[in-house]
């Protein structure tokens, strides 16, 4: 079985691929780079012996696509690429709406031309916006997204129920994640932000290695277990095991499919940064400071239609999260540009 994955080099599509080899599907991959280095696939060869099929281009380019389906007979399309960055999102929206949206209907439009009617898309917890209750099931309120990232996540799944909905025979899987962290416990491939770190655990890592003075920490204030911010963090691979799931069980039934990917469980920004502590034995510098304009206090996801209907929950405890990113950050202090 052979599967188009954009943004197959990125963190989380990088993760999936060697999850994917392993369970004996053949990624094709589609990255424009703008988010990764070529040495993942390098990587990705010491860890499965395969070098996966990969085309340097992107999402947006439909002759590219073209191309692709016409040289490989692809069965599904999981749809990593995109930007991510819920801060540049507010300074850049269009290049949001064009990269995020756009690109999944030129992507969407290339599967039609093709016959290729499944798809399995990373939306994101974000489509939630500030929940109402928590645990988050699938059937919570979506929409209310307080950034132009979140839109862009909301527009695409709004796009793609509509497309299921004129023509029934699509497959369409979209996937909420909570908040992935980790990395593969062999500490050769890891997220490697380009910059500064939008997200909690790449900020704790690099504040651990030396490349950060003090993790900031928004707000203590809240009304959660110790007054910081709490989210569900999600080891990446199992995020990755929750794709193979989603592909082996909904991939080749026509229907919209709608799965959050999270542990259940919420965790505080100082509960992570003792996990980390902990994992690299040092006490790590922090200082508060006020909230962030457009942050929540606390969301986690309810996992039971996952459990139920994938056969799939994830097993990876916070203090592996931490001792993989701290693998995978000692071992790579500047990220992929060590190689
Ligand atoms: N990491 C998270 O916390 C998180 C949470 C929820 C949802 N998501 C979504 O999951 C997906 C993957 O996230 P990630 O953390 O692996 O991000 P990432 O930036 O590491 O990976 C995205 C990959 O897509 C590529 N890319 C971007 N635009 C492209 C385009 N137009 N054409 C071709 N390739 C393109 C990048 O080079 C990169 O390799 C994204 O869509 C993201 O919005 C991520």
């Amino acid at each position: 079985m052979k599967v188009l994955v954009t943004g197959g080099i990125g963190y989380i599509g990088s993760h999936t691929c060697i999850a994917m080899i392993e369970a004996g599907i053949e990624p094709i991959i589609l990255d424009n780079l703008s988010n990764s280095k070529l040495a993942v696939l390098d990587r990705i060869e010491t860890l499965t012996s395969i070098r996966p099929v990969f085309y340097q281009g992107d999402v947006r380019d439909q002759d590219k696509l073209d191309l692709i389906f016409s040289e490989h007979e692809i069965s599904s399309v999981i749809h990593f690429a995109g930007l991510k960055s819920v801060g540049e999102s507010v300074a850049k929206p269009l290049e949001y709406f064009d990269n995020n949206v756009n690109g999944s209907l030129v992507l969407a439009r290339s599967m039609r031309k093709a016959g290729v009617k499944s798809i399995v898309f990373s939306s994101s917890a974000t489509v939630y916006g500030d929940p109402k209750v928590v645990p988050i099931s699938e059937n919570s309120p979506t929409g209310a997204t307080t950034n132009p990232y979140g839109r862009s996540k909301y527009i695409v799944e709004q796009c793609f129920s509509d497309l299921f909905a004129a023509e029934p025979l699509w497959s369409i899987t979209l996937l909420r994640y909570f908040n992935p962290v980790g990395a593969h416990p062999s500490g050769l491939i890891g997220e490697d932000p380009q910059g500064m770190p939008n997200n909690l655990m790449p900020f704790i890592a690099q504040v651990a290695v030396g490349r950060r003075d003090f993790l900031a920490v928004f707000g203590d204030d809240y009304d959660t277990v110790d007054g910081t911010g709490v989210r569900d963090y999600i080891h990446v691979m199992d995020v990755a095991a929750g794709h193979i799931a989603a592909l082996k069980i909904v991939g080749e039934k026509a229907g919209l499919h709608i799965y959050n990917l999270g542990t259940g469980q919420g965790r505080s920004v100082l509960e992570m940064l003792d996990a980390f502590s902990l994992a690299c034995g040092k006490t790590l510098p922090y200082q508060i400071l006020p909230r962030r304009a457009g942050d929540i206090a606390q969301c986690w996801a309810s996992t039971e239609k996952a459990q139920q209907e994938l056969d799939w929950h994830a097993t990876r405890t916070l203090n592996e999260m931490a001792a993989d990113t701290w693998n995978w950050q000692s071992k790579n202090p500047q990220g992929y540009s060590d190689c």
